[in-house]
């Protein structure tokens, strides 16, 4: 019933008609979020850190590979246990190449933060066509404040970007977005530089930077009142064990494959419900949903709890404001669940989603009102009037991840025969989708 074509270039994915039910326990990858960060603090901290449940998607690759080229030694990934040997007291090395993000924002935005900071270092950055079309400005901007010299294309704002590093200075810097990102690509900058540096953003974003960052033994202060994050420069990182809950992120296709699925019951296991990234399970709830917490606990510093999810009669809900952040990559499946649910859907405060990996909005849109969905695009989010009943298409992944897996949830509920072109893309944070996904349908 799906299936999976590979040619040389791309994988295409087929869902023959709609499932009738799904079951089963699912094990998620791990959290790409808290992947990256312990690849990159393993790298700069003195002496070994051990990573258990690392993602081994394409984008933690490409993090690793470019702290491998600045000194660090990273054991082969595996998803049991890897061992990252840090540069300690050193500076990063010199790369021999070009360092190479590949498709992730993460990535470059965290890394510029270290490069920017190693005095008379000469580094040259870049990443795939998406990642080149995507801003840079909103680190770039902050980094010249700290007194980085940054270059790159397009009067600054896209990459290859070249940084010659300096030694900065710290500031105080209110970020127009709430971007975990530039939040942390400016405590990493202020890690490496004497005094104070805080950064304020207008909403708060997943904070796995702070709570790493103070396990490895890095000092901050944290408002939460004014969603600011202080950092003292000059603390001496110390290599940690660190263990990657499963990604959220991950689990939200088969939170809303379950609720929408009839004669549906799914366990996903050891998710990471740290309550910055908790927006979704929240969305859903408004809508309904059958969800139930289970298991809570605590692993390294992040919660995790087990998620129990049922066919659930969806409604619509509107979706704006502080929780946007909380859930900005949960929005192309939320578009799902809204066209299951009775009513109107509206998604606002979401421009964001206009500098993903693609425009989220846009292709969203477009792509499910081809099934025959019901949305209308807003400058800032979506209106979509759900209750319609999806015929299956060809559609295109974009080259972004979390579009191709949720156009395959959206055809796993349609009536017919859905088919996703370049739906390779789902490797970048979740490479077993598709196994889990025959898993449970048959
Ligand atoms: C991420 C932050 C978010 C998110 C991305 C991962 C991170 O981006 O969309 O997938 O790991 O810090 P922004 O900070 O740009 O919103």
């Amino acid at each position: 019933m799906i299936n999976l074509i590979k040619t040389n270039e791309h994988h295409q994915l087929i869902i023959e008609k709609k499932a009738n039910s799904l079951h089963g326990t699912i094990t998620i990858p791990g959290d790409k979020s808290i992947s990256h960060r312990a690849l990159m603090l393993g790298a700069i901290a003195s002496g070994e850190t051990t990573i258990e449940g690392l993602l081994l998607g394409e984008d933690p690759r490409s993090t690793a590979k470019c702290f491998e080229a600045m000194g660090a030694q990273i054991s082969e990934l595996n998803s049991k246990k890897v061992t990252v040997t840090g540069i300690g007291q050193k500076t990063l090395q010199e790369p021999l190449n070009v360092l190479d993000a590949g498709n992730s924002g993460t990535t470059m935005r965290l890394m510029l933060g270290l490069l920017a900071a190693q005095p008379r270092k000469f580094f040259t950055v870049t990443g795939d066509d998406s990642l080149r079309s995507r801003p840079m400005a909103r680190v770039i901007k902050p980094l010249q404040d700290m007194g980085a010299l940054i270059y790159g294309r397009n009067d600054n704002k896209n990459a290859p970007l070249a940084v010659i590093g300096q030694k900065l200075k710290s500031i105080h810097y209110y970020s127009p977005v709430a971007s975990a990102q530039v939040k942390s690509c400016i405590l990493l900058a202020g890690l490496m530089t004497e005094g104070k540096t805080t950064v304020t953003e207008p909403a708060l974003s997943r904070d796995h930077s702070e709570r790493m960052l103070r396990s490895f033994g890095a000092t901050l202060e944290i408002d939460t009142d004014t969603h600011s994050v202080t950092i003292e420069g000059g603390a001496k990182l110390q290599g940690q064990t660190v263990i990657v809950p499963g990604d959220i992120s991950s689990a939200a296709f088969w939170l809303v494959a379950g609720a929408i699925t009839p004669n549906a019951e799914l366990i996903i296991e050891n998710v990471g419900i740290n309550p910055t990234r908790t927006g979704i399970l929240e969305a859903l709830e408004m809508m309904n949903a059958d969800i139930t917490l289970e298991n809570q606990r605590e692993t390294a510093g992040e919660p995790v709890a087990d998620l129990r999810v049922k066919s659930s009669k969806l409604k619509a809900c509107t979706i704006e404001g502080a929780i946007i952040p909380r859930l900005i990559d949960e929005i192309p499946i939320l578009a799902v669940a809204a066209c299951f649910a009775e009513g109107t859907t509206v998604i606002k405060d979401a421009e964001e989603l206009r500098v993903k990996e693609s425009d989220r909005l846009a292709v969203m849109a477009t792509e499910l009102n081809k099934m025959g969905a019901n949305i209308v695009e807003l400058p800032d989010g979506l209106e979509i009037n759900g209750g319609v009943t999806l015929k299956g298409s060809t559609m295109d992944s974009y080259t972004d991840h979390r579009i191709a897996m949720s156009l395959a949830i959206a055809g796993l509920n349609a009536q017919g025969k859905t088919i996703i072109n370049r739906a390779e893309a789902a490797s970048i944070s979740y490479p077993t989708f598709v196994d889990t996904l025959i898993k449970i349908v048959s």
